[in-house]
């Protein structure tokens, strides 16, 4: 059974064909298409808040011929207890995937285990993939043109992530940037130095060294094609919320900081934004941010993911 729990669930030769699909996804938009999803549903589980992954996920399905059903996890009896296991087998019965937003990354790999449906990560407290592959699309979209090959596009690119270095967007950009073949260096204090577990996975995956860290921001943004930074407080921390925008303020993508990467570098943020803390409003508003085709191609790519996910298995 094929899932998509992390970035490196695809191998880089599936890359090409969910690109292509997800520009025809755009380009075919509105009119008709073959519909991946036709009589098939899918479920959303959340246990966090959403704007772009629910809504994106939930128009997608419908796109391509499929029913969402969104349920909360306190909806449902998951959220009074019954195990993970359980809910995967019973739902499993049901629907034909699960699209699901949660804390431990250990509960989405229990689910995948435990049912016998396709499992989407739609964010973990450790990744989230679905948005890396929709941001290295948008680089795509700008540096292949409009008949470019968009992976060689991507190759040798430098991403320059300020901030919060540990949380689950830096960390699937480090996996994405790898099997891309792009370079990440990362920049935050230092207590926020991608985990233990990112560079375990990206070991076991061969990438002995698979980001550069600067203290520096300055250091981290020479010669970068995109600067992208994220939300200083992630979900689930807001406990730590004063001592996180103290200790991250020098790290705030400032025009003078955004200015010093290449001249024509491209400003990514996953949204949502908090205008002067990560990012002050002039680098948001720039002509170079790029933060709304980001969100907008969170749709085209997820299309082309449950596309190939929601195939049938091949007859052998
Ligand atoms: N970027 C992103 O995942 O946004 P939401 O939290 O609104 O889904
Ligand atoms: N790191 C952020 C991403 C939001 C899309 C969070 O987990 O809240």
């Amino acid at each position: 059974m094929k899932h998509f729990i992390k970035d490196t669930d695809f191998a880089l030769n599936e890359i090409p064909e969910i690109f292509a699909l997800a520009r025809n996804m755009k380009e075919q938009r509105g009119r008709h298409v073959p519909l991946a999803l036709e009589g098939r549903t899918w479920a959303l589980i959340f246990s966090k808040s959403s704007t772009r992954t629910r809504v994106s996920f939930e128009v997608g399905i419908r796109e391509l011929g499929g029913y969402p059903i969104f349920l909360n996890q306190n909806d449902i009896q998951l959220g009074r207890g019954e195990s993970i296991a359980d809910t995967a087998r019973v739902l499993s019965r049901y629907v034909h995937g699960l699209i699901v937003r949660t804390f431990e990354h250990s509960d989405l790999e229990e689910l995948a285990r435990s049912g016998s449906v396709p499992v989407v990560n739609a964010l973990t407290d450790f990744l989230h993939p679905c948005q890396t592959y929709a941001d290295a699309f948008t680089l795509a979209e700008r540096w292949a043109g409009r008949n470019g090959d968009y992976l060689a596009s991507l190759k040798g690119r430098k991403i320059a992530f300020l901030g919060d270095c540990a949380c689950n967007v830096a960390n699937s950009w480090i996996l994405t940037a790898n099997l891309f073949g792009m370079k990440i260096c990362l920049s935050g204090p230092k207590s926020y130095t991608p985990g233990e577990e990112i560079q375990a996975l990206s070991s076991r995956e061969g990438h002995d060294v698979p980001f550069e860290f600067f203290e520096d921001p300055m250091e981290a943004v020479k010669g970068a094609d995109a600067v992208y930074t994220d939300v200083w407080v992630s979900m689930g921390k807001e406990d730590e919320m004063h001592e996180r925008i103290a200790e991250l303020m020098p790290y705030a993508v400032t025009l003078d900081l955004f200015n010093a990467a290449k001249k024509d570098a491209l400003f990514m943020h996953c949204l949502p934004a908090y205008v002067n803390k990560e990012v002050t409003q002039e680098v948001l508003d720039s002509p170079r941010s790029i933060i709304f085709d980001q969100a907008e191609n969170r749709l085209h790519v997820q299309k082309a993911i449950l596309s190939m996910l929601g195939r049938p298995a091949k007859q052998s």
